[in-house]
């Protein structure tokens, strides 16, 4: 029997993730409150091949799901008569990634007789701003930078994303793993040229900033991405020495300036006073600095996750979900994986 969410009763969210590397269980109550949030790692499997394989990621979410989601649910010190919906990422993701979750939620809500809500991964991403922000209400501009995407969104109403900017081709935490790569740093390249970027100059190199005639919000990182590495060749052509410290700041630096004033120049045209940043490259200490800064001269207030609810985990999954789930979002056992879901697609 669902219970009656418009009385203010306490709504308990089981969600899963599973749509790249991670996979993850957590439990949400309301929304807003996470009681357990579990995440089993496989990076370091990854790692020794330079990127996520994903035939790899899909045998190891299988391995897994069963004992994160019981460890989620224990954890929370809940049983699973005590939760009220199952809430999974169906896209967008690696397919076979994502089908590990969706049917282990599938398995759950049949046998438990439980709702079933499929939630999109990068509303989730944006989703994670609530848990720490309990304030934060739409609407307000989401700039959501992770691996796999790239996106300006107004965030109208809870659930209502109008995308209003996008990468054309690389999404950022891709150019920043492709040039970890080129520099010999290794996989996932963001955290590390994060941290290297601190012992360099970033004005050292002027990489350039892509600016798209007539699309003031979309992005194009694939030219700073390949202005690193023709600078490396020309380098090493002529034998020159490079200092890697400078080339990773001047690159982060390139890609945190187009990021912070598309943002700011948006959230004015949409009159907007509330920027949330969101996906892994929200942990980037640069980006969080830079866009703070910018957001304090320009009187918005700027929303951040805190780093461990910026890279993929569940309780940014229960987040999104309890708003679907509220609003009566409900899938059937049909529910498929859909590698390239749209946002605002249900
Ligand atoms: O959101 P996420 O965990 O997965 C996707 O949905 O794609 O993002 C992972 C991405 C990777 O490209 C990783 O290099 C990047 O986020 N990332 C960072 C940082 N931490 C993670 N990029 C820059 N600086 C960081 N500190
Ligand atoms: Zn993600």
């Amino acid at each position: 029997m669902d219970k009656n969410v418009n009385n203010n009763e306490e709504v308990l969210i089981l969600a899963i993730e599973s749509s790249c590397d991670e996979t993850a269980a957590a439990v949400v109550k309301n929304g807003r409150e996470v009681l357990s949030n579990v995440i089993s790692s496989q990076i370091d499997l990854h790692k020794l091949y330079g990127g996520v394989v994903p035939e790899i990621a899909s045998r190891k979410h299988i391995e897994n799901i069963t004992g994160v989601v019981d460890e989620a649910v224990k954890e929370a010190d809940v049983t699973m008569e005590d939760i009220d919906a199952i809430c999974v990422t169906y896209g967008p993701g690696l397919v076979g990634a994502l089908l590990v979750g969706v049917a282990h939620a599938k398995a759950l809500s049949y046998a438990l007789n439980k709702p079933l809500v499929g939630v999109n991964h990068i509303e989730g991403h944006i989703s994670a701003n609530y848990i720490e922000n309990k304030e934060l209400e739409p609407p307000y501009l989401a700039m959501v930078v992770s691996g796999g995407h790239t996106h300006m969104v107004m965030v109208n109403d809870y659930g209502e994303y109008e995308i209003i900017g996008r990468t054309r081709d690389d999404a950022a935490g891709e150019a920043f793993d492709k040039v970890a790569r080129a520099v010999g740093l290794g996989y996932p390249g963001g955290p590390k040229i994060d941290k290297l970027a601190k012992e360099g100059n970033k004005h050292a190199i002027d990489f350039p900033r892509a600016n798209i005639e007539g699309a003031p919000y979309d992005f194009s990182f694939s030219g700073v991405k390949s202005a690193v590495l023709n600078y490396l060749n020309v380098a090493k052509m002529k034998e020159e020495e490079v200092f890697v410290p400078d080339v990773v700041a001047s690159f982060q630096n390139a890609v945190v300036d187009a990021i912070v004033s598309k943002t700011v120049a948006a959230a004015k045209e949409y009159k907007v006073d509330k920027v949330a940043l969101a996906g892994g490259v929200a942990a980037n200490s640069a980006l969080r600095e830079g866009m703070e800064q910018a957001c304090k001269e320009n009187g918005i207030t700027l929303y951040r996750p805190s780093l461990g609810l910026c890279t993929d985990n569940a309780a940014m999954i229960g987040a999104a979900g309890y708003y679907e789930y509220i609003k009566g979002t409900r899938h059937g056992l049909d529910l498929n994986a859909i590698a390239n879901l749209k946002i605002g697609e249900r």
